[in-house]
């Protein structure tokens, strides 16, 4: 409790960073969550946007997840949105209004699986579902809660440098995210991304299955690849 005092000293001064750190364990999540809480207490917190997540270093097979993966994926994942959520919805509440955004994935969500990402794609459908019953605890009490559901966005995470025009950039993705609060309870904010939505949809799932099992066996491979060639240097 002693480091929680220290959080909050510097939280209050720097609530943004607080935001930033709590969910995601940089200072322990129960400490990271408490000097949030006293970070916040008087401010007005309108729009809470849950965007920290991980991801594999590249397409595995569960098997092959180790136990320092799979509780890294957990804990920023689901403990992280959960408990950063739980610490700033009681002002809104109070307020009666507010706006929280959770970044889920298509990969739980649009796609029917993600193989060889299954625990990144489990605990994305823990953010969709937690989303949407949040929505309609809420919807009542002026609170908007909203899960958006990206396709692939050309960040460190997808391993995607150069956008395009169904991977769009980080700013060109984050703006379309931003005029999209407030509306569905779930959304893929970037229309070239409900372009996608729409013809997985009308597909069979066993087709996007394979074609999608393909695909990340090919990841798993390069990344492979790419290990044994650090080993060696
Ligand atoms: N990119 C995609 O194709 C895609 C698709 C669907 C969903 N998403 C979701 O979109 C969200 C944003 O991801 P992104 O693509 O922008 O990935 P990214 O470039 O890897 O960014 C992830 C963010 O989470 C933060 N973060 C993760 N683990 C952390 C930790 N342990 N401590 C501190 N900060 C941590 C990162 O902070 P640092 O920058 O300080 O590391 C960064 O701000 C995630 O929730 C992801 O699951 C992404």
């Amino acid at each position: 409790m002693a480091g929680t005092c220290a959080h909050a000293e510097f939280f209050r001064a720097q609530p943004a960073w607080a935001l930033a750190l709590a969910g995601v364990g940089l200072l322990g999540l129960a400490a990271g969550v408490e000097g949030l809480r006293e970070a916040i207490r008087g401010l007005e917190v309108g729009v809470l946007v849950n965007n920290a997540g991980v991801s594999y270093p590249y397409a595995r097979y569960f098997h092959e997840v180790d136990e320092e993966l799979m509780r890294t994926l957990i804990r920023v994942n689901v403990e992280g949105v959960t408990r950063v959520t739980h610490a700033v919805l009681p002002g809104m509440v109070e307020r009666k209004r507010g706006a929280i955004v959770n970044i889920g994935s298509g990969s739980s969500s649009v796609m029917p699986s993600d193989p060889l990402y299954s625990v990144y794609a489990a605990t994305k459908a823990y953010v969709d579902q937690f989303s949407r019953c949040l929505y309609v605890e809420y919807k009542s009490k002026g609170i908007d809660v909203q899960c958006q559901v990206p396709l692939y966005v050309a960040t460190k995470m997808a391993s995607i440098r150069k956008s395009s025009f169904f991977v769009p950039s980080a700013d060109t993705y984050a703006r379309a995210a931003i005029r999209h609060i407030g509306y569905e309870p779930k959304c893929t904010p970037y229309w070239p991304h409900s372009v996608m939505w729409f013809l997985i949809s009308i597909l069979p799932e066993s087709l996007i299955d394979s074609i999608r099992l393909g695909m990340c066996i090919k990841i798993r491979k390069k990344g492979q690849a790419k290990d044994a060639k650090k080993k060696e240097q």
